[in-house]
């Protein structure tokens, strides 16, 4: 894992630091809980490793094994630990536990139904995902390697790299208000990502399924989603992009 020079010296000062800090973190069942809850718990800094999963990691072995929270690679692949960290939606295993607050306080995704504490219901971002066939469609129909050509390959570079963690859909007031209907940034991304592909021969067919008022017309360009990106990716543009490519084809 490649860190930014802001976050090495993050690291340098955490290894230097043995002091106590507080992470608050959201806590609700609604299964069986009227209303949400903050449960407080200390963490040691030296004796913790330098990220907010660590800590909530800690937390879980050694504090309080109710903690649910979702994690697996712990080294910003898979997307599962998207969370909202001080205000921002952001990947806990790639977030370098602060120093400049005692408290860090954790919220699951905004606007997104909490299946229990920070784990939220995917349900509908998976199966928006799947209305975009996020599958190659090629006429070629042999069983051979298709090959792309450098330039073309080229393409796709700033759109592979999603690793679908919603953080970005999240923070889209569009999304947050018509996510039944409106695709969000995350799925409009994948989805520009197939278009992009010189290997796929759907384009039009996929450029006619978004051409529609909700799916794609209701991105406002607000940008939260590009500035929260925790890989560093633009969907803002890529949406963008995608209008315009409407816009040709409907001339
Ligand atoms: S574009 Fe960025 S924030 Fe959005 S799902 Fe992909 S990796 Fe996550
Ligand atoms: S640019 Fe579009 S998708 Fe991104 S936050 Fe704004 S409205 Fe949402
Ligand atoms: S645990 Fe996989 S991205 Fe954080």
């Amino acid at each position: 894992m490649f860190l930014k020079k802001e976050s090495t010296n993050k690291l340098r000062l955490h290894k230097k630091a043995d002091s106590q800090i507080y992470i608050r973190v959201y806590r609700w069942n609604p299964h069986i809980q009227h209303k949400p809850w903050f449960s407080i718990y200390p963490i040691l800094l030296n004796k913790c490793g330098p990220m907010v999963l660590d800590a909530l990691v800690q937390i879980k072995n050694y504090q309080d094994s109710s903690l649910t929270f979702r994690r697996s690679c712990r080294e910003g692949i898979c997307g599962s630990c998207a969370m909202n960290i001080e205000g921002t939606n952001t990947l806990a295993c790639l977030k370098v536990l602060k120093l400049k607050t005692k408290f860090i306080t954790i919220y699951p995704l905004p606007h997104m139904y909490v299946i229990k504490d920070l784990v939220i219901d995917l349900t509908n971002f998976y199966s928006q995902y799947k209305s975009i066939k996020p599958w190659l469609v090629s006429e070629n129909h042999t069983e051979k390697e298709q090959l792309q050509s450098k330039v073309d390959r080229a393409e796709l570079n700033g759109l592979y790299e999603c690793i679908l963690c919603a953080c970005c859909s999240a923070s889209c007031p569009s999304y947050w208000w018509n996510q039944e209907v409106y695709l969000g940034p995350a799925i409009l991304l994948q989805a520009y990502k197939w278009i992009t592909d010189s290997r796929d021969s759907n384009t039009y067919e996929r450029l006619d399924f978004l051409n529609h008022k909700m799916r794609l017309f209701r991105c406002h360009t607000i940008m939260n989603c590009s500035k929260t990106c925790p890989k560093n990716l633009n969907p803002g543009k890529a949406i963008s992009n995608l209008k315009q490519q409407i816009i040709h084809l409907i001339k």
